[in-house]
């Protein structure tokens, strides 16, 4: 018999059956059930893919159990800490860190394909005011299909580039077009002057013709600090693996769709509370608590299995020890707290909560702790940026890991289309 391998016993019959076990550079082995349905008749069944291994992959790694996140093996602290968001994106699209000429290029592509199309700007007309950034963004991310229709049959390294470098530069544009129209102010272009992370706090901030606030200081300028925060903030979300929305670009990615769509999709499925959503959420909920005083309260009702309400911010299924991205945030509040008056009320309440829920037998058995959305949106509010922007924020940040795994997908010569199969439980 093999020795690297898991045999299984059907009790009813006694057939026994042997698969492969696969064995990764670092995390847990992996049983290869590819064959197992030939093998057995039968499907698998992992609700939630808690126990499933959807693809290998090079670029990021993650330890739950140590709170580990590895972008192509740094270490996510490190990366946050002292390299910037620039850096970071070269790292997940070319498996190693940029030397200074090699990042100078870089940026100043990525600055002058932060443009976008004309004719893209007016689809944005199209949606009604009010419309929230997330919806319009997944929309007109789609939209760029359209305009880079050739995409669809790039298959060489130069083309892959060249596909990821214009929709990371291109993204916080849309975003900040997303919002302008969401409250009916005119659009306001990028500036190829400034750098990816103040370019989009400009676009959000400028008056048209690109005046900065006036006060009585004389002119508002962005602070080098706003800049790094952010920076910081898009880096920390930069890559996660296999979580729900990179998954689902796989998915697409998988019928062979346009890479822009995938995208798109993949936006979409990060709107919602449980993933990219939260830190909405988050912000949401601490303002609702209002005081310390209301903490028990709302603690005792995430406790109540009869009632839906959950602490947003906390729990993951992956971390079950700390969320290393929700650690290095926390320090950055601290650092930020008096420079950018962060807000001490929603400060202290999330405090409470996060001092509370430590030393909560609830919290303590399922391993629930703070994660990246709980930190993200008082540092979000102090850079004067909207609640309904904190997910597009995410999205800015996500753009190039899904964009990376897009890529890697593609080179893999082994995939196939994404279909899992059912349990029918029917007539
Ligand atoms: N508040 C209260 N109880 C919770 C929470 C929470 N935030 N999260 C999980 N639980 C409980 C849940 O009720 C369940 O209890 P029981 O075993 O008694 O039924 C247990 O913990 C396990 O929860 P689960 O839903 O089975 O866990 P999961 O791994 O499927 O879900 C999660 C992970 C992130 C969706 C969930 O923890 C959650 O909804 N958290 C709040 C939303 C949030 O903060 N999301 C951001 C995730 S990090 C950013 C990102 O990467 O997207």
């Amino acid at each position: 018999m093999k020795t690297n391998t898991v045999t299984m016993t059907d009790n009813r019959t006694g057939a026994m059956y042997e698969l492969d076990i696969l064995d990764g550079t670092r995390g847990p082995s992996v049983v290869d059930i590819s064959s197992f349905y030939t093998q057995t008749g039968m499907f698998t069944y992992d609700n939630g893919f808690t126990s499933t291994a959807n693809c290998k992959s090079e670029i990021t790694f993650i330890d739950g159990d140590k709170g580990e996140l590895r972008y192509r093996g740094i270490e996510i602290e490190e990366l946050a800490l002292n390299h910037s968001y620039l850096e970071t994106c070269y790292l997940l699209l070319n498996e190693k860190l940029p030397n200074k000429k090699e990042l100078l290029e870089f940026d100043l592509e990525l600055r002058h394909r932060s443009l976008v199309h004309e004719s893209l700007r007016h689809l944005f007309q199209a949606f009604p005011a009010g419309a929230h950034p997330m919806a319009t963004l997944s929309s007109a991310t789609a939209a760029l299909s359209t305009f880079y229709y050739d995409h669809l049959e790039i298959s060489h390294e130069a083309g892959y580039q060249e596909m990821a470098r214009r929709i990371i530069a291109k993204m916080p544009t849309v975003a900040a077009f997303a919002y302008r129209h969401s409250i009916g102010a005119p659009f306001i272009h990028p500036d190829i002057d400034r750098s990816f992370s103040e370019n989009f706090l400009y676009m959000l901030r400028a008056y048209p013709g690109g005046k900065m606030h006036v006060g009585p200081d004389g002119e508002y300028s962005i602070k080098d600090i706003e800049v790094k925060a952010l920076d910081t903030i898009f880096t920390l979300h930069a890559d996660h693996e296999q979580n729900a929305s990179t998954a689902t670009v796989r998915g697409v990615a998988s019928t062979g769709a346009h890479p822009y769509v995938a995208i798109s999709a993949g936006i979409s499925a990060l709107w919602g509370r449980a993933h990219g959503g939260a830190n909405e959420s988050v912000i949401a909920q601490l303002e609702m608590i209002g005081s310390v005083e209301n903490v028990d309260k709302f603690i005792a009702r995430a406790k109540d299995p009869d009632d839906e309400f959950r602490l947003m911010g906390f729990g993951h299924r992956v971390y079950k020890n700390f969320d290393p991205r929700a650690k290095v945030l926390k320090g950055l509040q601290e650092q930020l707290k008096d420079e950018l008056h962060l807000d001490s009320n929603l400060m202290r309440i999330a405090n409470k909560i996060e001092e509370i829920a430590l030393c909560d037998e609830y919290f303590i058995s399922r391993k629930l702790y703070p994660n990246i959305d709980f930190y993200s949106g008082v540092i979000l509010t102090a850079l004067g940026i909207p609640k309904s922007m904190f997910t597009p924020v995410f999205v800015i940040g996500r753009t190039v890991g899904w964009i990376t795994q897009w890529i890697e997908y593609k080179k893999d010569t082994q995939t196939k289309i994404a279909r899992p199969r059912q349990l029918y439980m029917g007539e």
